[in-house]
């Protein structure tokens, strides 16, 4: 699959690790549909040009994510649309029991579980049903989709019940989904990421920032969002890569 020419999605391209993808396939001569809820994500597209377009949806929604859909599948021309970059997500914490012996809200837990697991099945889902139409490329190919896990659905710290079960959700569906796709020519791979510097983790204190950033055995610094869309180029390009999940961290375990 090469990037030049062909079209993809990319979830939650307003900010952080799906605005650097974004940039990236379009410097790489692909083309790109923006999706996210933050209507900046039309801005992001404009400074993009011609290669791409804004799509305001919720990756949570069947409507949405359809029109999404149909409208890289059209941006696509012939070729339909060839992969999905999915970035969107949330982080929450919360504690199981807080400090006044409170229990945590139930609500909270199962909005994060709908966004981040719930949203990602619902994107692959109406991605692959078009994928799956396109004409065959080399080894059979139709497309593929690279979803965004973390690095908490196997180190998760406390307060992060929600946030790792869901990641881990993402990690799960990985070796199912590729299984499946496999007879449509459809690879699924997942990205773990460690920490980066995007608008997500700018809510973290100076001092715990920093903290993380020397836990990170090399380099001893967060991830760049850059470096993040560069596995993500790479993962398109490379057939073999299919069914797995791969930590993008400098080596850190969480404690
Ligand atoms: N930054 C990190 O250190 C880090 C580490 C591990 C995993 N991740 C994961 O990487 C992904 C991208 O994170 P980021 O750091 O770029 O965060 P970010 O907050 O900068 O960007 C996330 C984007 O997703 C969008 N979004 C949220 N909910 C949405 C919804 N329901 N529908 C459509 N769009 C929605 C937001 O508007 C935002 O633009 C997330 O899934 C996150 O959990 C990030």
């Amino acid at each position: 699959m090469q990037v030049k020419d062909n079209t993809f999605l990319i979830t939650g391209a307003a900010s952080g690790l799906g605005a650097a993808t974004a940039e990236r396939i379009v410097a790489a001569g692909g083309k790109v549909v923006l999706c996210d809820l933050n209507e900046s994500v039309d801005a992001h597209a404009q400074v993009l040009g011609e290669a791409a377009r804004a799509c305001r949806s919720d990756i949570t929604s069947d409507s949405d994510m359809q029109k999404a859909v149909e409208t890289a599948v059209a941006l696509g021309g012939e070729r339909g649309l060839s992969g999905v970059v999915h970035c969107a997500g949330v982080v929450s914490v919360a504690k199981l029991v807080d400090r006044k012996g409170n229990p945590a809200d139930l609500d909270a837990y199962a909005k994060t579980i709908q966004i981040n697991l719930v949203g990602t099945f619902n994107v692959m889902r109406l991605a692959a049903a078009a994928m799956a139409k396109n004409s065959p490329g080399e080894d059979g190919e139709r497309g593929v989709i690279i979803n965004t896990a973390s690095i908490a659905a196997f180190d998760g710290q406390v307060g992060q019940c929600a946030y790792s079960a869901s990641k881990a959700g993402v990690v799960g569906m990985s070796l199912p989904a590729a299984r499946e796709l496999s007879r449509h020519g459809v690879r699924v791979m997942a990205i773990a990421p460690g920490v980066f510097e995007t608008p997500m983790m700018s809510e973290i204190p100076d001092e715990a920032a920093q903290a993380l950033a020397a836990a990170v055995p090399f380099p001893k610094r967060l991830g760049r969002p850059d470096e993040f869309a560069r596995l993500a180029e790479q993962i398109i390009t490379n057939p073999m890569l299919n069914g797995e999940v791969i930590r993008l961290d400098g080596g850190i375990r969480m404690q």
